[in-house]
C-alpha cells in the first residue's frame, strides 16, 4: 500500500511563526501551472502571482497594462500547481485605487475565481481603508512599500527609494499603519538595507525584501529574472541561478537543425 505523503500548506500564521523563530521566508513569483509546480516542488514558502506578469509574460514595459481578468487567469493556473506554498495574488493597477469598495470587489473576485489564499496591493496610508475593508471580508492582505512599480510614472525612475530622511520616515510610518490595519506581511522593494532592517525590527509581521538587504525576514525575486530567462534586467540585487535564456535558445537551435537535416524524427520516434 502506498502512503500518501501529507503536504502541509503554508499559511499566514506559518509565516508569522517563521519570523518569530528567525527562520527566513522564501518567496518567488510564478504565473502559470508548470512553473508553479516546480517552484512549489523546490520548497518555496510563498508564491506571488505578481503583476510583473505584465512585463515577463506579456512583454509590457510596465506593470500598468495588466488587467484583473488577466491576473485571475494567471492565478487560477498557478493555484493548480501549488500544493504547499501560500499563493498571494497582486491586485493590478486600476483595480483598487478608486475606493475601498472597488478594492474589496477586486479582492473577492480574485479569491472566488482563483482559489488563491491572499492578495497584495501597493501603497501606504492611501490604501489603509481598503486594506481594512478587504480584511473585514476575511481576505488576508500583504502590503508593498518602497519602490512600487504601479506608481512608476509618479516616481519617473526605478532608482532606490527612501534614501532621504523624509521619504524614509514616511515609509516607516506607512509600514506601521499597514501592520495596524492588519496586513500579514509587507514587501519592501529597493530601499536601503539599514532602513529595511529597522522596519523588520520594529514590526511584528514579516518583512519580505527585494533589493532591501539581508536584515529582513524573507526574500522575493521574480522567477524569470533569477532563472536567467530575462537577460535585459540586471539590477544589483538580482542573483541569477541559471542562464535559461541561453540554454533554451540553444536547445531550440538544435531542434531546428535536426528538423532541417531530417535527423528528427528517426524510426524510433515514428509509428
Ligand atoms: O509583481 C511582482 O513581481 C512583485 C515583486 C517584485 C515583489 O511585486
Amino acid at each position: 500500500m502506498s502512503v500518501q505523503k501529507e503536504i502541509k500548506r503554508v499559511t499566514t500564521k506559518t509565516l508569522l511563526e517563521m519570523k518569530q523563530r528567525n527562520e527566513k521566508i522564501s518567496m518567488l513569483t510564478a504565473y502559470d501551472f508548470s512553473m508553479a509546480r516546480m517552484v512549489d516542488a523546490g520548497g518555496v514558502d510563498v508564491i506571488l502571482v505578481g503583476d510583473s506578469a505584465s512585463n515577463v509574460m506579456a512583454g509590457h514595459e510596465t506593470t500598468l497594462p495588466i488587467t484583473l481578468d488577466q491576473m485571475i487567469y494567471h492565478a487560477s493556473s498557478v493555484i493548480r500547481g501549488a500544493h504547499r506554498a501560500l499563493v498571494v495574488v497582486d491586485l493590478p493597477f486600476g483595480s483598487y485605487q478608486g475606493n475601498s469598495k472597488e478594492a474589496l470587489t477586486s479582492a473577492i473576485r480574485v479569491m472566488k475565481e482563483t482559489g488563491a489564499h491572499a492578495i497584495k496591493l501597493e501603497g501606504g496610508e492611501e490604501v489603509v481603508e481598503s486594506v481594512k475593508r478587504i480584511l473585514s471580508a476575511g481576505v488576508p492582505v500583504m502590503g508593498h512599500l518602497g519602490l512600487t512599480p504601479q506608481s512608476i510614472y509618479k516616481f519617473g525612475t526605478y532608482v532606490v527609494r527612501a534614501k532621504e530622511e523624509e521619504e524614509a520616515n514616511k515609509l516607516i510610518h506607512d509600514a506601521h499603519l499597514l501592520e495596524q490595519a492588519g496586513c500579514f506581511a509587507i514587501v519592501l522593494e529597493k530601499v536601503p538595507a539599514k532602513l529595511a532592517e529597522r522596519v523588520a525590527a520594529e514590526l511584528t509581521i514579516p518583512i519580505i525584501g527585494i533589493g532591501a538587504g539581508g536584515g529582513v525576514d524573507g526574500q522575493v525575486l521574480v522567477l524569470h529574472d533569477m532563472l536567467g530567462i530575462n537577460t535585459e534586467f540586471k539590477p544589483r540585487f538580482l542573483r541569477k541561478y541559471l542562464n535559461l535564456h541561453e540554454q533554451i535558445v540553444g536547445a531550440i537551435e538544435k531542434y531546428v537543425v535536426d528538423v532541417k537535416s531530417k535527423d528528427f524524427p528517426n524510426d524510433k520516434e515514428s509509428y
